[in-house]
Formats: C-alpha cells, structure tokens, sequence
C-alpha cells in the first residue's frame, strides 16, 4: 500500500523538514501541525506541504488531522522535561502521553500506519540512565502495545545543515578560547538527516518493516571529542578540548541548568552520555542505504564560507 496523505507531528523541526520535502517531492501530501507557523518557516515553501497552526496537545485538534491522513508520522522529541522521577512532566507529555493520544485518536479514526521516532540508547528497560531515555522508552512501549502498524526509528546523533550538535560546537568554538567537554570519550555514530529521511520513506509502506524497530547510524564511531575538534576546525576555529572528569562535568551541567532559558547541557544530557551512542548491529537492508560521511557534509555547512541555511538547500533542491 502507498500512503498518500501524511500527517507529521513534530515535523517543522530538524528531522521533519527533510522528511516532509522528501515525502513531497514523490508528489505525497504532507500535513505538517506546528505551534507557531514561523517554526515551519522552510516548509512554506514546499508545494504539497501544508503547514497547520494547530495544537496537538488539544484532543478535538489531534484528532481532526489524524482523520485527514492515513498514516501518521510522530517526531516530537525534547531534551529538556524537568525533574521528577521516573522522568519529568514535559517528558511524560512529549514522549509518553503524546503517543498515547496518538495512538488512541487512530484507532478511533480507522488510521493504521504509525511511524515513530525513538532514540539510539533506548534500551527497552527502565533503569536507562536518563529521564530522556526512560520516557523514550515507555513512548516505544506506548505504540508496540498499539495493534497499530507501527514501526519504531532509533538514530544516533543526526548531523546535516541545521543541527543542533555540530552547530552548537561551532558556534561555542567561536567565542572560547578552549572548549571543556563533559563525556569527551563517548562514542557516537553520526548519521546524515537525509539517510534518516530517505530511511523512513523506504520503510513506510513495506509492510515487511511493520512491528519493527530500526537503529539509524552513519558509516563512523567518533568520540565526542573528535565530533568536537571536526566542528571547531571546519568551522575555522580550531580550539584545545579539555575534557572534564565526571564530578567537574556535573558541577558544569548544573551550572547550565541554573542559567534561564534552555540549558546547553543539563545533568540528564549528561546521564545520557553515560552510554556510548553507536549501532548494535550493521544497518538493516529494509532501510536501503549507503549511510553518507560525515566530512563532506559537515564541511560544506560548517565552513563560514560556505555557510549555508536549510532554506539555501531547499532553494537549490527546487532550482530557485
Ligand atoms: N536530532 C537528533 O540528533 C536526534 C537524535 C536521536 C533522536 N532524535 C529524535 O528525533 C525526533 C525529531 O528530532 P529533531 O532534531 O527534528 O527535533 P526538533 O528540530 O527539535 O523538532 C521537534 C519538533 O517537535 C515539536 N515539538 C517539540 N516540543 C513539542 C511540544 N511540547 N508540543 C508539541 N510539539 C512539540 C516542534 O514543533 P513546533 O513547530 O510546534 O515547535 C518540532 O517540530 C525527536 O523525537 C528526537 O528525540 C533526534
């Protein structure tokens, strides 16, 4: 079967615009609800994606525009839920209660296909070191549980022009002198936000890949500190990287948190970090990718020269 109308919940972020382009250029209608229109500022521009001010924490809302689609796609994610344990409250809204009401509104509208959005590190169990780990992993029990025709995401770090990792490192290179990092030795595996993309597209209507959950990882371990030292030298400020042992990690982690606004780095990030992030397994055929390096691709958006915004790549994609 091929789905023809999707609605993506959390898709005018990162993950979502490069989903929701993909999807539309195969001529698919995409229903993209956001809480302010100017979040899905790059996706305005996409023919076949119709972008929704909606709240989707409001059930007669959800509801409405999972009965306009037929399947659904769930990518709301959050670092930052406040404390409380097993996690706190803005965690068990995104990650659990969100794919509940999801998965309770499609059934009550007759809509089948669910794809969601996890994350590498989950394990499945609740002692999971983190309050952003345990509620993704209680989200994945919500829709295993579903009867839906689900399929479950696990990416590593998502790296591409508009990230919030690479970037962030960049940025912060630009004004330090050195850059103290906490977790310095933990491993990832980066994987390119059009692979996640064009992953998902290749999965959505095989009904091979339904009930299954797939991990999404690049070609490459780093560790933290060499992500680190690619971002501060391509973007043209190479910086001496401290690593910081667990207590002074902390202390810095707290210090963040007690800044207002959303901290850099909390002390759950830094729980997080206490797993190395990379692939259990070699990535699965249903997936049908030859992940893309890193190097390249960082270079190209890292680089001030080259510096370039989402919207410059859609303009290019649309030959505009
Ligand atoms: N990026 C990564 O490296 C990475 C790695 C592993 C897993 N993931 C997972 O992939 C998913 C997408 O990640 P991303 O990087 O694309 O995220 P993102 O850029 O932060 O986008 C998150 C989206 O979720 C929506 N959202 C956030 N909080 C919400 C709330 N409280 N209520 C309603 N909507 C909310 C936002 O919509 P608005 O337009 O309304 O703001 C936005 O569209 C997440 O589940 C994340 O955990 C990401």
């Amino acid at each position: 079967m091929t789905y023809n109308n999707i609605l993506i919940i959390g898709g005018s972020g990162f993950i979502g615009t490069a989903l929701a382009t993909r999807l539309a250029n195969q001529g698919r209608h995409v229903i993209v609800p956001t809480r302010r229109v100017k979040n899905a500022q790059t996706l305005l521009m996409v023919p076949q994606v119709e972008v929704v001010e909606a709240d989707i924490n409001d059930d007669k809302q959800l509801r409405k525009l999972i009965a306009r689609s037929d399947a659904v796609i769930n990518l709301v994610g959050i670092l930052q839920g406040g404390l409380g344990n097993p996690y706190g409250k803005r965690f068990a809204q995104a990650h659990v209660e969100l794919p509940q009401r999801i998965v309770k509104h499609m059934k009550a509208m007759g809509v089948g296909r669910l794809l969601h959005m996890s994350a590498l590190g989950v394990t499945g169990s609740q002692n999971s070191p983190s309050m952003y780990l345990r509620s993704k992993t209680d989200g994945e029990r919500v829709v295993r549980g579903s009867f839906l025709n689900w399929t479950i995401y696990r990416p590593s770090v998502v790296f591409g022009a508009g990230d919030s990792f690479l970037n962030l490192f960049a940025k912060l290179a630009k004004v330090a002198p050195f850059l103290p990092l906490a977790g310095a030795d933990v491993k990832f595996q980066p994987v390119y936000v059009e692979d996640v993309a064009q992953g998902m597209i290749n999965t959505l209507d095989n009904p091979n890949s339904e009930e299954k959950t797939y991990e999404m990882t690049g070609p490459k371990v780093y560790t933290l500190r060499n992500l680190v030292e690619i971002a501060a030298s391509y973007s043209g400020n190479p910086r001496p990287i401290i690593g910081l042992p667990g207590p002074l990690a902390y202390l810095q982690a707290l210090a963040m948190e007690l800044v207002p606004g959303e901290p850099l780095m909390s002390r759950d990030n830094l729980n997080s970090m206490k797993l190395d992030n990379v692939g259990s397994a070699p990535l699965s055929p249903d997936l049908k990718l030859e992940p893309t390096a890193l190097e390249p691709i960082a270079a190209e958006y890292l680089c001030p020269a080259n510096a370039i915004t989402p919207l410059d790549r859609f303009r290019s994609k649309a030959h505009r």
